[in-house]
């Protein structure tokens, strides 16, 4: 499962494992709120369009999509002519013999129904093939070894956030993370699939404080966070830095609810430093598995709304971006006088030390604590491997070299010193706009997130 000896070590040192939050005990009650009013790692811009920006102080819009799929393009546009290329690239790749069969009972379907189903293995084929085709992911190398969790026939959003619980056990492995998509049902004619609002099924809560001021917790969750208070969340009191928000779940046509996350299907981290044990009373921690949730899943034209996916973290991830970036945690200047550096001028280059303790602290912890993560270094030579790999087997490698270039040491990783062509591919994934709006959503008050400049499409 892409992974590679003695990087998940579910039997390192277990007593000083990742800590389980004492939160209420065991599987809390997928509550239902009816009020109403969405190998990765992100560049420093975040692209975003002007009207995906909510304006400080207004209510977080929640959509109703029921008449079809929210987001510009209709799924069903040329839906025939990407349903032959897909299924015609499944038989090619998987030496499937001739499609023609298939592609004629498909056409049928397709005029019959205005969609199509596809078969279990081709779902399997197109989630791998999307991950293979996200030209801003450095972890590739790994595609063919994603588990994909066939949920098609779930549409209830209790049902989704039960599985997505699934997902989330399923992934976590005991620390030994495994590559994971579950996929929710379709959007079909007339009967758009259901989403889930979060960027990721675990994040923790950015609290905005009344009067303006700092948010805390994560600045990047404070839209969603004002939503899940919007819809009634209790949790967050009195806020603090690391509080895991609840599953935001719209079913089409219906108000979204609210499903807390059972305290033991979270796993976290808390972040020590293997040789300045100071760092332990800065009270850090982060969760063991990015499992993206705000993407839909492309695959032969057909949407998949909500297809949350995952792979294991690279530390820069979190030490360089979200525990380092000054919008999210901001913990470099703390890090820094810790180690009696003089922060006053940047010659001192007091960031570029900080910046490296703490990706060392993070892949120390998460090492510790038997949690699968890898390095910018590592996963740089395998993306190149992979880039090989995929032209000795005469495909192209589309790649962003924004995203893909690591943000620590980038100079000294192989990825920097080469272009890229970077072209779009069916299948792939694409962020619904919703959460583009919901990720760069400034809390009310002054001390909000600043929102990232009104030229690029990616939240942060
Ligand atoms: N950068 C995101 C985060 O810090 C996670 C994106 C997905 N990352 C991954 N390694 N699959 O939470």
């Amino acid at each position: 499962m892409g992974l590679s000896p003695g990087r998940g070590r579910p039997d390192s040192r277990r007593g000083r494992g990742p800590r389980e939050r004492d939160r209420s005990a065991g599987p809390v009650a997928l509550a239902s709120f009816q009020a109403c009013p969405v190998a990765l790692d992100e560049p420093a811009v975040q692209e975003t369009s002007e009207r995906d920006v909510i304006p400080a102080g207004r209510p977080v819009p929640v959509p109703d999509w029921s008449g079809g799929p929210a987001d510009g393009e209709p799924a069903g546009a040329g839906l025939l002519a990407s349903a032959e290329r897909f299924i015609t690239q499944f038989h090619d790749e998987n030496r499937a013999g001739p499609p023609d069969r298939r592609l004629r009972q498909v056409r049928r379907e397709i005029e019959a129904t205005g969609t199509y189903r596809h078969a279990p293995a081709e779902l399997t084929f197109g989630a791998r093939v999307a991950w293979r085709n996200s030209a801003k992911c450095i972890g590739r190398l790994y595609w063919h070894s994603l588990r994909v969790r066939d949920r098609r026939e779930v549409t209830a959003a209790a049902d989704i956030a039960a599985e997505s619980v699934m997902h989330l056990r399923e992934a976590t492995n005991g620390g030994r993370i495994r590559p994971v998509m579950t996929v929710f049902a379709p959007d079909a004619p007339g009967r758009p699939g259901p989403r889930i609002l979060n960027s990721e099924l675990v994040r923790y809560a950015g609290h905005a404080a009344a009067g303006g001021g700092a948010v805390t917790g994560d600045p990047a969750t404070a839209g969603v966070t004002r939503l899940a208070r919007d819809l009634g969340w209790p949790g967050g009191e009195p806020p603090g830095r690391f509080d895991i928000l609840p599953l935001i779940v719209q079913e089409a046509g219906s108000l979204p609810t609210l499903h807390e996350l059972p305290a033991d299907a979270v796993l976290e981290v808390p972040i020590r430093h293997p040789e300045f044990g100071w760092f332990a009373d800065l009270q850090l921690r982060w969760y063991a598995v990015p499992v993206i949730s705000d993407m839909y899943l492309e695959v032969g034209g057909i949407r998949y709304p909500a297809a949350p996916f995952n792979g294991w973290y690279m530390c820069t991830e979190i030490g360089s971006r979200d525990l380092g970036d000054t919008a999210r945690y901001d913990q470099l200047p703390v890090i820094a006088r810790q180690m009696g550096l003089s922060v006053a001028s940047d010659r001192t280059l007091w960031k570029d030390k900080a910046i490296t303790e703490l990706n060392l602290a993070v892949l120390h912890s998460y090492a510790e604590a038997g949690v699968t993560i890898s390095d910018h270094h590592t996963e740089s030579v395998r993306f190149l491997q992979h880039v090989e790999r995929e032209e000795r087997q005469g495909r192209a490698c589309p790649a962003d070299w924004s995203w893909i270039v690591p943000p620590a040491a980038s100079s000294a990783t192989p990825v920097f010193h080469r272009t890229y062509r970077d072209f779009d591919q069916s299948p792939n994934f694409y962020r619904h706009r919703l959460a583009a709006a919901l990720a760069t959503a400034a809390p009310s008050g002054d001390g909000a997130a600043a929102a990232p400049p009104p030229s690029c499409p990616w939240p942060g």
